[in-house]
């Protein structure tokens, strides 16, 4: 079968935007390759009234009809801890978003295993947010993980942190949470900290985006890329569009296996991600491979929306 001929993969996207979210949820949006839907929104960057209503002005950027489902406010056994201050109050770096649409009324995990319990094929979940909302629905109703085809997330770090020295912001967020995906035996890939440190924001990566040109989507996406960009020549990290543009463009990446254990001790450590490649693999870690390719296909893709 023709690449072109597959059929869309149907996914559900929790997030937490946040400046990152915003360019993979965009990205997602834009791609053929994905049917979203689902958008579900849980705290993190910012609390959970601000990143719900990001999400749902990233959706009516988008242009796109896709419902956005509130979700959980905090951890499973704790509140969220502050966000990256680089997010700014509003979890966007300052970048005026349009109105959105009121979200939709189930909340996120219901909606998660609504969507599971009634799909014709199985659904990926994609999560670039803590991952509490995806562990509440498949905690809620286990056997709806046999509709589950992959879970992506951006999570962990194969080496130091960016929360905390030893631990990834949204493996920290929940490491619970975390640690119940990892369990769920079903095939896992992780976008780690070394991807979006790979694929970082550049002025020339940023340069190359503006000349795709699109919409008011384009534009917005370009003042948030340059928001990050802001006082860093050494570019900053773009950490979620890594998951969704494995999906989309596998090619641009290189997936290893590797043993992964979530630290849910109380110590300096908790939330760190534990990789052994000598253990018995319970996910696949992303590599890019061409980040200049991969700025490629995010310019390309979000000059399609409106
Ligand atoms: O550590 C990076 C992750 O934390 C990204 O998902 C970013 O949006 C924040 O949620
Ligand atoms: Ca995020």
């Amino acid at each position: 079968m023709k690449e072109e001929d597959r059929p869309a993969r149907k996914v559900i996207l929790d997030c937490d935007p946040g400046t990152d979210d915003a360019i993979a949820i965009l990205l997602a949006l834009a791609s053929p390759e994905l049917d979203v839907a689902a958008i579900t929104v849980s705290g993190g960057n910012a609390p959970l009234a601000r990143t719900l209503a990001n999400a749902c002005s990233l959706a009516a950027l988008s242009g796109c009809s896709v419902p956005v489902h509130a979700g959980a406010a905090g951890a499973l056994l704790a509140p969220y801890p502050p966000g990256w201050k680089g997010n700014g109050e509003d979890g966007m770096a300052g970048v005026a978003l349009p109105p959105g649409a009121a979200p939709a009324s189930a909340l996120a995990h219901d909606a998660i295993r609504t969507i599971l319990r009634q799909a014709s094929r199985p659904v990926t979940l994609v999560g670039i947010g803590p991952a509490t909302n995806l562990a509440l629905a498949l905690a809620c109703e286990p056997l709806l993980a046999t509709q589950v085809e992959e879970i992506v997330l951006m999570s962990g770090a194969r080496g130091e942190g960016n929360a905390t020295p030893g631990a990834e912001f949204n493996a920290w967020c929940d490491p619970e949470a975390l640690a119940m995906i990892l369990a769920a035996k079903r095939k896992l890939t992780l976008a780690t900290l070394e991807c979006g440190r790979i694929a970082a924001v550049t002025a020339a990566r940023l340069a190359a985006f503006r000349a795709a040109a699109g919409g008011r989507a384009s534009e917005t996406a370009a003042a948030i890329l340059s928001a990050l960009l802001a006082g860093r020549p050494e570019g900053m990290p773009l950490y979620d569009p890594c998951a969704l543009a494995w999906l989309i463009a596998p090619h641009l990446f290189d997936a290893q296996p590797a043993a992964v254990v979530a630290d849910l001790g109380p110590g300096p450590s908790r939330g760190r991600t534990a990789i052994d490649h000598r253990g018995r693999a319970n996910v696949r870690l992303l590599r890019p491979l061409d980040p200049d390719a991969l700025f490629a296909l995010l310019a390309q893709r979000i000059a399609r929306l409106p």
